[in-house]
C-alpha cells in the first residue's frame, strides 16, 4: 500500500471526510495506521501524554524529531505530518525553515504543522516557499492558551470570530495544505470550510468540517488529567490498565505467578548430574 500524499489529502475536500489521530511511538502509530486513518500527527501533545511536562512549552525539537522518528517506523500509508514546538519556528523564517526541513530529512515527515493566524502567515509562506508543505492550526492554539484566556472555546463573539475566520483565508494565502480548526462554534466552522478551498480538520470544532482529529490518549482513555468535552473516550484504557497492574502485584506477593504454564522445564537426569 503505498502512502497519502499531501495532494490526495487536499483532494478528499467535499469528496470523502479525512480521519486524522495523533501518535507519539511506533507500535501505537502502527494500529492507528492499520486502522485506515489518513494523517498521523506527532503532536507536540506528547510533551504532557508521554513526556509528563505541564503543557506544551517545554518540547523540544530533539524531543519531537525522536518520536517523530519512531512514529516513521510504524506507518505505512497514513501522511506523516510533525507539530514544531514553542519556539522553533517564532523567531524568524531562517530558523523556521531549518527547524521545519528536520521533520523531513531526518523524521522522514511529509509535512509539518504551525499554529498561528495571520501573525505567522510569512513564516508559514517562507517555510512552504521552501518546499516544506505545511498544516496549518487556528482557533484555541495550545502554545499561545495564555494570551487567548487559557483553554476555552475561541470566536464566539464577532471579533473572536472575524479573526479567526481571517485567519483561515490568509493561511489558505500563505499556502497550507489543509488547515486544523481546534475548539471554534460548529457554524463558524462551517463557514470557513465552506470559504476556503483547502480541508478543515477539526478538534472540538463540530462535524461541519473535512475532517476529524482527536488525541489518540484521549480516544484510548488513556489520558484522565484533563479531558476536554470534545475528546471522545471510545474506550476506557486507563482503568483496565490499572486492574491488570493490580492483578500481577497481587499475584506476585502472593506467589501464584508464575505458575507450570509460565515456566520452563528441565531434563530429571541433567538436573541430578548438576546436583552432584
Ligand atoms: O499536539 C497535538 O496533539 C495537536 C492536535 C490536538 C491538533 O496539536
Ligand atoms: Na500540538
Amino acid at each position: 500500500m503505498s502512502s497519502l500524499t499531501v495532494k490526495d489529502i487536499r483532494e478528499k475536500k467535499g469528496r470523502e471526510r479525512i480521519v486524522a489521530l495523533t501518535a507519539y511511538d511506533a507500535l501505537m502509530a502502527r494500529l492507528v495506521d492499520e486502522a485506515g486513518c489518513d494523517l498521523i500527527l506527532v503532536g507536540d501533545s506528547l510533551g504532557m501524554l508521554v513526556l509528563g511536562y505541564e503543557n506544551t512549552l517545554p518540547v523540544t525539537m530533539e524531543e519531537m524529531i525522536h518520536h517523530a522518528k519512531a512514529v516513521r517506523r510504524g506507518v505505512r500509508r497514513a501522511l506523516l505530518v510533525g507539530d514544531m514546538p514553542f519556539l522553533s519556528y517564532q523567531v524568524g523564517k531562517e530558523e523556521a525553515i531549518r527547524n521545519a526541513g528536520r521533520f523531513l530529512k531526518e523524521a522522514g515527515c511529509a509535512a509539518v504543522k504551525i499554529e498561528g493566524g495571520q501573525e505567522m502567515a510569512d513564516i508559514i509562506s517562507a517555510v512552504v516557499r521552501a518546499g516544506i508543505p505545511v498544516l496549518g492550526h487556528i482557533g484555541l492554539t495550545p502554545q499561545t492558551a495564555q494570551s487567548l484566556g487559557g483553554f476555552k472555546v475561541q470566536g464566539r463573539d464577532e471579533e473572536g470570530a472575524r479573526k479567526i475566520l481571517e485567519d483561515a483565508r490568509v493561511l489558505e494565502e500563505a499556502g497550507v495544505f489543509a488547515l486544523i480548526l481546534e475548539c471554534i462554534p460548529a457554524a463558524l466552522s462551517g463557514l470557513i470550510t465552506e470559504q476556503v478551498s483547502i480541508p478543515t480538520i477539526g478538534i472540538g470544532a463540530g462535524p461541519q468540517v473535512d475532517g476529524q482529529i482527536l488525541v489518540l490518549h484521549d480516544l484510548l482513555g488513556l489520558f484522565e488529567e484533563f479531558r476536554p468535552r470534545f475528546a471522545k473516550a471510545y474506550v476506557q484504557l486507563a482503568p483496565q490498565i490499572r486492574q491488570a497492574l493490580s492483578a500481577y502485584t497481587e499475584e506476585v506477593r502472593k506467589g501464584v505467578f508464575p505458575r507450570e504454564e509460565h515456566s520452563f522445564q528441565i531434563k530429571e537426569d541433567v538436573l541430578s548430574r548438576i546436583k552432584e
